[in-house]
């Protein structure tokens, strides 16, 4: 069988160098806030061109810790996209707010800023609710739409948060999401393109003031020292072994995205014509977490791959509006017609840096046949 993400492959091209930094943290035995997770911040701010980085326990803690530092609440309403994973809009009914579910772009799956606008303008006639911000999502690797986003974020007063969770190093125009985004928010779960051995997530900001609050969140909201609480926070940490983890793996993220769009690339010249192929936003750089085909017959076409040997998945099958435990919070207006249209037809292939040519060949073939 075909790996679907080749984590093993990766950890015997990584050779040593992941066992000895473990190991070191095993010596020194600062388990938690140890050495590495400083260090490990400095250096993904200076990959992500960030002032400031505050590692977490996971992507989703990531996402709720800046809605926590704006005070957002009850009757604020959070606009995000229902196609994505459920972590995106999960974190907002934590904080008592709600989620107002946008359409997404046919080709690209990611944020449609007429209906982000469309909904924003409805949200504010009805005055239930005050719009306060907006979640765009990487979704598969590749960037949102983030000039038109962050544009009509600015017109509205709205905060942005990137959630880069599958999509951290990605880049539109030369920039990274945090060139127009408030924060940038990323998880480190094993499968994810820059994952670690266990769980964790990175909040990225440029904003000085802000990254005072979500060091205090982080730390059961912490004032002068550990026993002056001056805000209610939480515990959300990044395991120093995990830290230690993501030094070796981000000292390879940037030949490793190349790798990934090289197999994107295979992947498109195979498949062009027979299935429907993805499509990257013009100016944009995908980490490709994902490589998203579409086909009439997606059931049919995984259980025949299943049978060649070729793992697959389907991302996402039931949109998060149609889910039981968000059926309930508002859609933009005219709802979610492309988001429909795609979640019975998207289908994910085996995708991952060490994915060689040959396998690849094997891959298409079976698709194509
Ligand atoms: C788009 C998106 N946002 C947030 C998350 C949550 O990350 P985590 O699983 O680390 O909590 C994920 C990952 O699973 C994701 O795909």
């Amino acid at each position: 069988m075909i790996a679907f993400i080749d984590l093993k492959a990766q950890r015997n091209r990584l050779g040593d160098r992941i066992d000895a930094a473990v190991a070191r943290v095993l010596d020194h035995c600062q388990f938690v806030m140890g050495p590495e997770v400083l260090e490990f911040e400095r250096q993904l701010g200076a990959f992500g061109g960030a002032k400031h980085v505050l590692s977490c326990a996971n992507g989703t803690d990531a996402l709720a810790l800046p809605l926590m530092a704006w005070g957002i609440g009850r009757g604020d309403a959070v606009f995000v996209p229902s196609f994505t994973f459920a972590a995106t809009a999960e974190v907002v009914p934590w904080f008592e707010a709600e989620p107002v579910f946008v359409d997404v772009l046919p080709d690209t799956y990611n944020m449609d800023s007429a209906s982000l606008e469309a909904a924003i303008l409805a949200v504010k006639a009805e005055g239930r609710l005050v719009p306060r911000v907006v979640i765009a999502v990487d979704l598969f690797g590749q960037p949102a739409d983030y000039p038109r986003i962050a544009e009509i974020c600015d017109r509205y007063g709205l905060k942005l948060i990137a959630d880069s969770a599958q999509g951290f190093g990605c880049a539109l125009a030369g920039k990274q999401p945090l060139a127009w985004a408030d924060v940038t928010t990323t998880s480190f779960f094993p499968a994810k393109p820059l994952g670690c051995y266990g769980d964790g997530g990175a909040v990225l900001t440029n904003d000085d003031s802000l990254i005072e609050v979500l060091r205090s969140l982080r730390n059961h909201g912490a004032g002068t020292d550990k026993y002056d609480n001056v805000r209610i926070g939480m515990n959300s940490r990044l395991d120093t072994i995990q830290a230690a983890i993501l030094i070796e793996k981000l000292a390879v993220f940037s030949e490793e995205i190349a790798l990934r769009n090289q197999a994107a690339e295979r992947y498109g010249e195979g498949l062009a014509g027979a299935v429907g192929v993805p499509t990257v936003i013009a100016g944009g750089v995908s980490t490709w977490a994902q490589y998203t085909i579409e086909s009439d017959d997606r059931d049919g076409l995984a259980a025949r791959l299943r049978e060649a040997g070729v793992p697959t998945a389907a991302y996402y099958p039931r949109p998060l509006h149609m889910q039981t435990a968000y059926k309930s919070y508002p859609c933009a207006p005219g709802g979610l017609p492309v988001t429909e249209a795609k979640a019975p037809r998207v289908l994910s292939l085996p995708m991952h840096s060490d994915l060689d040519p040959a396998t690849q060949a094997r891959i298409v073939s079976a698709v194509r046949s």
